[in-house]
């Protein structure tokens, strides 16, 4: 049997480099430029506050918004974000996007924006964004499969996004779809999900202050694996609902067909609240794993944003509606 006997000088198993992020370093730094690289290095995300590239000549600073988060909640090591995602389009293990995204090409990039609006359009993405204010949110996202980060986006927000295209009255919904590009996502050639992948919010959670559109993530452009160039965020949902990779925004009377809750509607529900006391069919829902911390922690209510959002399902069955 061999005893190992343990150094004070010996590197704890913590601060050793992630593998992938080693792996992947090359393609990330071509992707990030040199010197953004450095920032997305564990415990150094305070890059975010630089002015970054959304494309090049496209310049944009931030102005920091909404970061209320708890006692000893951190930032998620960059790492768990950067390599262990959720992009059925790459494929479905959670390595597979950062794998199988070298051929995604977020540039150029155009968003329709159609349905019961006054003024719908087809823009070039930095047309669609430069009236916006960018904002630094830092925003906690819980997945239905019980994993959760917390992360620094920097987008804009989606009502001002949104009010610029004069929704109507009779707009009850928004919809939203992911590019089709099956020859740069493999994932598209597969059966996994019925593509576009889509999802919908009710016109009054789009138009709520925390629902944000984001550009970027720890001080730069987002990473194809993680949306690019641009995806919705809606912390106070399961991460299913903050689709990637967007090029349509719609409009509509009568609530949309979404991708997830087509389908397996039994285990995701259109609503997809985050809500600790409705269990997916297979697993609970009560507790969470932080990604980087090893004891599971209590889930809350609408991913801890309750006091926010609580009163838009004001007498509402988030039983029933879940
Ligand atoms: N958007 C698209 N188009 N395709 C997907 O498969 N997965 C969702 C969501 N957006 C997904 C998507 C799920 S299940 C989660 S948890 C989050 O993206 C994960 O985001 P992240 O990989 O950036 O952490």
């Amino acid at each position: 049997m061999l005893i190992r006997i343990k150094k004070a000088s010996d590197v704890a198993a913590r601060e050793i480099t992630p593998e992938a992020l080693v792996l992947n370093r090359r393609r990330f730094m071509a992707a990030a430029g040199a010197g953004a690289a450095a920032g997305l290095l564990p415990g150094t995300a305070g890059a975010a506050e630089e002015p970054f590239d959304v494309t090049p000549g496209f310049r944009v600073t931030p102005t920091r918004g909404y970061e209320k988060l708890a006692d000893g909640e951190a930032v998620t090591l960059p790492f768990s974000v950067w390599a262990y995602n959720n992009f059925a389009e790459f494929g479905p293990e959670k390595t597979d996007p950062v794998q199988n995204a070298e051929r995604f090409k977020p540039r150029p990039w155009t968003i329709a924006v159609d349905g019961l609006c006054a003024k719908p359009g087809m823009l070039d993405l930095d047309a669609f964004l430069k009236p916006n204010a960018f904002e630094h949110r830092t925003y906690r996202l819980r997945c239905t499969e019980t994993w959760s980060i917390v992360v620094p986006w920097i987008g804009i927000s989606l009502a001002a996004a949104l009010k610029r295209f004069e929704p109507l009255g009779s707009a009850k919904f928004v919809r939203f779809e992911t590019v089709l590009r099956p020859e740069e996502m493999p994932g598209q050639k597969t059966s996994a999900l019925v593509w576009p992948y889509t999802e919908a919010l009710r016109i009054d959670e789009a138009m709520h202050p925390l629902a944000f559109l984001a550009v970027g993530m720890y001080g730069q452009p987002l990473f194809p694996q993680n949306g690019a160039p641009i995806r919705l965020v809606v912390p106070w949902k399961y991460g299913f609902k903050s689709i990637k990779s967007i090029v349509r925004i719609s409009f509509a009377e009568v609530q949309p067909t979404t991708s997830w809750n087509q389908r397996i509607p039994k285990e995701y529900g259109f609503w997809a609240n985050v809500n600790p006391a409705v269990d997916h069919p297979r697993w609970s829902q009560k507790n969470e794993r932080r990604l980087g911390e090893f004891m599971r922690r209590p889930t809350l209510m609408f991913n801890g944003y309750a006091e926010e959002v609580g009163q838009m399902y004001a007498g509402m069955d988030l039983v029933k509606n879940f």
